[in-house]
């Protein structure tokens, strides 16, 4: 029994407190309130957002696209003007969009929020004419 108690409490330290796991109707509205007025965030605003930056579809879409989310705010443009508690502002520049705060907790929820999106494939994205690198060259650094 000791031998499984330890267990137990090596699942409980790896996978940390039960109160981590986030929320994705929650994470929905956390989206919509300081995510949406930038990115698509899936239906909710599929002709919103605005045109030079990423979906949240296309993200999760990515490879690495979880672990863009994980660390977003410390991510260009986001460190000028979103603050995490104990996450040191990267400089005394003001911001230019109006500040918001995410908490651990937010994130998780933004996190389990996402992961209920459809991913979209970056290769079937069309290309549309246009001067200057598309979104599809600017994050895979391709050259056609
Ligand atoms: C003021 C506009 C704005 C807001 C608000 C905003 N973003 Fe972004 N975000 C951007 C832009 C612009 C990019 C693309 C940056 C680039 O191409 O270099 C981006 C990129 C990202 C990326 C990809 C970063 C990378 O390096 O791959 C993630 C993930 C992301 N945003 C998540 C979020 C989340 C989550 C929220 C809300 C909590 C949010 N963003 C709010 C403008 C915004």
């Amino acid at each position: 029994m000791k031998r499984y108690a330890a267990l137990f409490a090596l699942i409980a330290a790896v996978s940390g407190p039960a109160s981590a796991a986030g929320d994705a109707d929650s994470g929905k509205d956390i989206a919509i309130k300081y995510c949406a007025r930038c990115h698509v965030i899936g239906a909710y605003n599929k002709f919103g957002g605005i045109g030079s930056t990423p979906s949240f579809n296309l993200l999760l879409g990515l490879q690495d696209g979880m672990e863009r989310f994980e660390s977003f705010y410390e991510r260009r443009p986001h460190p000028v003007f979103v603050r995490v508690p104990d996450v040191p502002k990267w400089g005394d520049s003001p911001a230019y969009a109006s500040e918001f705060t995410v908490t651990r907790q937010n994130l998780d929820d933004i996190l389990a929020f996402v992961l209920t999106l459809e991913k979209k494939d970056l290769k079937r994205v069309p290309v549309v004419g246009g001067v200057g690198p598309n979104a599809r060259q600017r994050i895979m650094g391709a050259t056609e």
